[in-house]
């Protein structure tokens, strides 16, 4: 959630690491801070509350801040109020180490009652000074930096991602990670710690990727990796595989709009080289099953957080429909501390954009430990969760910086529908329904470009709705999950109260809520339960509730029924949600941004949630 850039090199490290921070403000972002190491060698900090443009504000002159090497840190807090002395880099009492931390500690309060007892002086309330503090310790025993922060290390329990400079040792960075993301980017005599590739991929594309349980020293022309225990480890280098454009916002105001707008390529890449035509089924390399093994499966587990999981349920609707294998899904929070019952030739997928979740990674690591095989649908490649998992699909969304996630949802629902068909023709399905859905999954960037010229329709139907206080979403069937995420969106970006709901369901309670301030969103295309559909929009209409439709081309009575319609081509039915969300994220976006609020950063909310 928070997010570490730190530089070593020849040029000037103020602004990379501030430049950084901003491409990481995403992840999280109520306080930030730099620690550099001047000239002379001196170790200057600057902390500020608020976006990273507060700390920019209290940054001398550029000249004042000069050194080749620092750290910086954009903070959610977790551990004590957002305030600028809570805000990282934290210094141990000579101020002269300073660390910036990503993660828990959880025995932070034992240390520190230790080192209290020490005579050690604490100005924050964070769980995260104590590592500062603790180095130091260690560093009062021994004049090698790296083994003092494997000494520290060892007592922490909890998570971390970290990085140290030292004032003493104006030559190096040393970062560990356990839990936390941590990456070294390999630039031409310079080098970067980041948690992010967002911070630094303008400056490098090859990487490495730390493990956990591994500390890297860096210096400007080297570096060495070794566990806790001082055991040297070989390095694998990676090269980043998307573009710099990605983490620009180009002519879009907001990264959201930019990622809806991305989904006919992004969609497209998800699908890309899966296709199969000649033998009318799916390809997907990375999942580490033999045919047999696929052909024996019994049953899915799917487990994830938030809009994933809502990609997890139209998943559940799709695999099952196409290939009869039955699929359980379950939020990760609760899946992890549970005791679930996972019978035999079941296998579990985690689904994550960020891969790093750090429900859905322990869930991950619980079924793991239950004996069962894990596959991973991810979006950031060299993620935990891409690397933990036994085997799984990239869907190469490419970097989605927007807080609310779209992009990834329709990637990810692509994904999972190679797998239904892929399941489905191992099992029952034909070659002529294979090539069918095939051919129809390619005409689906198309299909996305068309709704997305309804762009500016949709932004004067947000007009209509931008004052509402609640909202409801309706959907049947693989579009049922739909309208959950569709809420999802309007409730995280605009603040606005919104249920998703079967729409079925709303005569068991949610009806008594419509009126005529109610917006009632409804999916609503021409498919077998189109009838049903209809008769629970006639029972809104008959409440003067105001209904925005999702409708399929040529629908009159549609039209007679609602104050607005936006209409998407037809489609198979398991892959209409492709389609159905398209409206449901832009009406959120121009909501929110009608209503002049923060659409890429909204309050309270990070990235990449890599806390309970
Ligand atoms: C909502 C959103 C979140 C994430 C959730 C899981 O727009 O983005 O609900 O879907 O935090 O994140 P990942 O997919 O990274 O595990």
């Amino acid at each position: 959630m928070c997010g570490i850039v730190g530089y070593i090199g020849n040029r000037n490290a103020t602004p990379i690491i501030i430049e950084g921070l901003k491409r990481l403000e995403y992840r999280g972002y109520d306080s930030s801070g730099i620690a550099i190491i001047d000239k002379d060698s001196k170790l200057k900090l600057y902390k500020e509350s608020g976006k990273i443009i507060e700390l920019e504000r209290i940054l001398p002159a550029p000249k004042e801040v000069y050194g080749n090497i620092g750290l910086a840190h954009t903070r959610w807090a977790t551990h004590g109020e957002p305030t600028s002395t809570n805000a990282h880099p934290h210094t141990s009492c000579s101020g002269k180490i300073a660390i910036v931390h990503n993660g828990i500690i959880e025995n932070f309060q034992i240390l520190k009652n230790k080192l209290l007892a020490q005579g050690h002086v604490f100005a924050s309330e964070t769980d995260s000074e104590v590592v500062a503090h603790l180095i130091e310790h260690f560093s009062r025993k021994t004049d090698d930096l790296t083994l003092a922060v494997q000494e520290a290390l060892k007592l922490v329990e909890g998570t971390f991602g970290i990085a140290v400079i030292s004032e003493d040792h104006p030559d190096r960075i040393i970062a560990a990670r356990k839990g936390s993301p941590l990456i070294i980017g390999i630039g031409k005599n310079e080098f970067f710690v980041t948690s992010d590739v967002s911070a630094i991929i303008i400056h490098t594309k090859k990487v490495i990727y730390l493990h956990d349980d591994e500390i890297v020293t860096v210096t400007r022309d080297s570096f060495e990796i070794t566990t806790l225990e001082n055991e040297v480890v070989e390095a694998t280098i990676s090269e980043i595989d998307w573009d710099v454009s990605s983490i620009d916002k180009g002519q879009f105001k907001h990264f959201m709009l930019k990622e809806i707008f991305e989904q006919p390529i992004s969609v497209e890449n998800a699908f890309r080289g899966r296709l199969v035509p000649k033998l009318s089924t799916t390809r997907l390399g990375g999942l580490n099953m033999t045919g047999d093994e696929l052909r024996i499966l019994e049953k899915i587990q799917i487990v994830a957080c938030g809009t994933s999981w809502h990609a997890g349920l139209i998943g559940k609707y799709i695999i099952e429909h196409l290939s009869r294998v039955q699929v359980d899904v379950e939020y990760a929070s609760e899946f992890r501390y549970r005791n679930p019952i996972i019978p035999k030739n079941t296998v579990v997928i985690v689904i994550s954009q960020s891969g790093e979740t750090a429900d859905t990674l322990a869930a991950l690591r619980e079924a793991q430990a239950r004996g069962v095989r894990v596959l991973g649908i991810t979006n950031v490649v060299g993620s935990t969760i891409a690397r933990e998992s036994d085997g799984g699909v990239y869907i190469h969304a490419g970097a989605e910086i927007g807080v609310a996630s779209t992009k990834a949802f329709t990637s990810q629902v692509t994904v999972l529908s190679l797998l239904a068909v892929l399941l489905g023709r191992m099992r029952h399905l034909s070659p002529v329904f294979g090539t069918n859905f095939i051919n129809e999954l390619k005409g689906i960037p198309e299909k996305i470009q068309k709704i997305i010229e309804s762009n500016a329709q949709i932004r004067k139907i947000a007009e209509t709705i931008k004052d509402a206080t609640n909202a409801l979403y309706l959907g049947r069937g693989v579009n049922y999950p739909v309208a959950l995420e569709g809420a999802l969106k309007l409730k995280e970006i605009s603040y606005i109260h919104a249920e998703g709901y079967p729409a079925a369901e709303m005569k068991h309670g949610p009806i008594a809520l419509i009126d005529e301030n109610m917006p009632v969103i409804s999916i609503v295309p021409k498919d077998v339960i189109y009838d049903k559909i209809i008769s629970n929009l006639q029972e809104v209409k008959a409440r003067n509730g105001r209904i925005i439709a999702i409708a399929n081309k040529g629908d009159d009575v549609v039209s007679e029924l609602a104050e607005n319609v936006i209409y998407i081509p037809e489609t198979l039915y398991d892959l209409q949600p492709l389609l159905s969300v398209i409206p449901l994220q832009l009406l959120a976006y121009h909501v929110a941004d009608l209503r002049s609020l923060d659409v890429d950063q909204p309050r309270n909310l990070a990235k990449s949630v890599t806390v309970e």
